[in-house]
């Protein structure tokens, strides 16, 4: 079957070996990021998603935090595997910081209490189809990406560096570059332990 859109999701995938020579501009990647979150839906339209985008020695700083927060977790000798795949992702040209707006959610509960236990849900939800339009707009200019998830370790302070409102929560670090190395064959379960169809 071929469709543009699932052509595309196609793809998308993740990319472990990252660099820093971008096909496109930053301009245009800063255009893209921007433009895909904003076309992501947002559960009444709350537009609860905030994005940082890192270029160069910004996104460096990023990796630099993780690697010295991780230094005072791991075990000395488990670290050297630690700071390789620190590295490999210092290694690509930028990062994007996704980050939902708990002030945002705060005043939906207030105001709509009878959904009040779904708006962080949501919230959450509409991070995920945010990072997903990014991912997936970035892969179709050849750009490579793949997702990290060093909150809530980094928190405090990739606020404290970048100066970032507290009530803006941190949820993922998607790091992006030129692709150095295509990602291997997907697996996929059987459609039928997945899919019920009802006609
Ligand atoms: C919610 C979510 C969290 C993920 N977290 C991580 C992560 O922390 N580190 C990582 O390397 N990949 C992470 N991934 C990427 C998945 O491992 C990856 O998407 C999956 O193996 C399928 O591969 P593909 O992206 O190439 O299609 C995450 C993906 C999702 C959807």
């Amino acid at each position: 079957m071929s469709n543009a859109f699932t052509d595309l999701m196609k793809k998308r995938r993740t990319i472990y070996h990252l660099g820093n020579q971008l096909p496109i501009s930053e301009d245009r990647v800063t255009a893209i990021i921007k433009e895909a979150v904003k076309e992501s839906p947002t559960a009444f339209n709350s537009q609860t998603s905030r994005v940082v985008v890192l270029f160069g020695e910004q996104h460096q700083k990023l990796w630099d935090i993780v690697k010295n927060t991780l230094k005072k977790l791991v075990p000395a000798e488990a670290f050297s595997a630690t700071e390789a795949k620190i590295d490999s992702f210092a290694a690509g040209a930028g990062s994007i910081l996704y980050f939902e707006d708990t002030d945002i959610v705060k005043g939906l509960q207030e105001q709509f209490p009878l959904y009040a236990d779904n708006f962080p849900v949501w919230s959450e939800q509409a991070s995920g189809m945010a990072q997903l339009s990014v991912w997936t707009a970035l892969a179709a200019e050849n750009v490579g990406a793949s997702l990290q998830h060093y909150n809530p370790i980094i928190d405090d302070e990739v606020h404290a560096t970048w100066d970032l409102p507290k009530t803006w929560k941190l949820r993922a670090q998607m790091v992006f570059g030129s692709i150095e190395q295509e990602a291997g064959e997907k697996n996929y379960m059987e459609d039928d332990a997945r899919f019920k169809i009802f006609k």
